[in-house]
């Protein structure tokens, strides 16, 4: 008889507790207790999931809540591609078995994205089964705690700023404005970029109430998000060197308009919006590159490069000050929290709490 775990399982389910529901199911996830068999069945896509006896088996220690975890749990569309479906697209943990001869019992193993909670079962729950491929080694400076308190966002915060590197920008380049500041990926995003020399404004909605967080952070300047939401000229005047930008929509279309000649923008997110209401006058009459940054499908060279880079620049102590740490019961009404934008920093995700 398999021993038995807890997970965040993303289903149709009726009711609370999977009782009859007059308006039929509805997608979503709960905590529920599964055992091993659930590996061995492959759910509502045809595309085989990685087996015990194939995968790596990882003790999860931690996970955390990103946006898309949020759109996952609370049942929105377009995040999970297979049903019945464990959430979460980080782990974090210790192989307790494998049959990827790269992976053994005893190491500690971080992965962010590479379909994790999408379309593999995730790290949501105190047990789990991985592809190896793109499974990273945790650099020994880094405790499982912290791993999971920079996770997807923190990842994507430092790929955001290598891209940013790569195209010439450094501290001396000029200011840099990180949009949605006070979320995961933003937080992240001002600490890495303080800590490394840039002068940084942090723009966000909650510029009152977190001005003294983000400034903590290492913010010079604390702007109101409304700033950067009204339409605008195509080319304004110039304010940045550089962007990591969480947000998309308007608020991209303004931060390309008051970027610098030859400057450029990091796009990692959509919080504000999908679409992209701007022009070619950016690009055409002030060089200003457009960056994608995208942590899912990252290479492994690129995960092992930012994991190394993250180890030795992340400032423990305000990784700490960011953070909140919840069990896995209080998934489902922190991922509605981070929809609605009340969240603050990053949510680590204590599976055995
Ligand atoms: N490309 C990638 O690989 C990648 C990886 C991770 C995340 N992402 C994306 O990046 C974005 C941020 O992710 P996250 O995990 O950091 O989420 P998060 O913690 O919820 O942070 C998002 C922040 O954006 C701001 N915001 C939220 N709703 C807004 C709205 N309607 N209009 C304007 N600003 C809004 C808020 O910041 P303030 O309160 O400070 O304004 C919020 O804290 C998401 O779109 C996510 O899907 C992409």
């Amino acid at each position: 008889m398999s021993s038995q775990f807890r997970a965040i399982v993303v289903d149709e389910y009726s009711g609370e507790d999977g009782a009859a529901d007059a308006a039929g199911p509805r997608r979503r996830g709960m905590l529920r207790t599964l055992d091993e068999d659930f590996f061995s069945a492959d759910g509502d896509d045809a595309r085989p999931l990685p087996r015990p006896a194939t995968g790596v088996s990882i003790e999860v220690g931690y996970s955390s809540i990103n946006y898309k975890d949020g759109l996952a749990v609370a049942g929105r569309p377009g995040i999970v591609r297979r049903l019945p479906l464990i959430a979460g697209i980080d782990v974090v943990g210790t192989v307790s078995a494998s049959g990827d001869p790269r992976w053994a019992p005893g190491d500690t193993v971080v992965l962010n994205g590479a379909g994790l909670g999408e379309s593999r079962h995730g790290g949501l729950s105190e047990h789990t089964v991985v592809d190896g491929t793109s499974l990273l080694r945790l650099p020994s400076a880094i405790s499982q705690r912290r791993a999971a308190a920079l996770g997807t966002a923190g990842f994507t915060a430092m790929l955001a700023m290598m891209a940013l590197e790569r195209q010439g920008i450094g501290p001396r380049s000029g200011e840099i404005l990180v949009t949605g500041a006070a979320g995961g990926v933003g937080s992240v995003a001002v600490m890495l970029l303080a800590r490394a020399g840039y002068s940084v404004t942090a723009a966000s909605g909650r510029a009152a109430t977190e001005g003294d967080y983000l400034r903590a952070l290492g913010a010079t300047t604390v702007i109101d998000r409304a700033e950067l939401l009204e339409p605008g000229k195509p080319l304004q005047s110039t304010r940045w060197a550089g962007a990591v930008d969480s947000l998309g929509g308007t608020s991209l279309a303004t931060v390309l308009a008051q970027i610098s000649y030859g400057g450029s923008v990091a796009s990692c997110g959509l919080a504000a919006g999908a679409e992209l209401p701007s022009t070619v006058l950016p690009f055409i009459l002030r060089g200003v590159n457009l960056l994608g940054v995208n942590s899912v499908d990252a290479p492994v060279a690129l995960r092992e490069a930012a994991w190394l880079r993250l180890a030795a620049e992340a400032q423990l102590a305000l990784l700490d000050e960011l953070s909140t740490e919840i069990g896995l019961s209080a998934v489902p009404e922190t991922a509605e929290a981070i929809l609605a934008g009340t969240v603050r920093g990053r949510t680590i995700v204590n599976v055995r709490a």
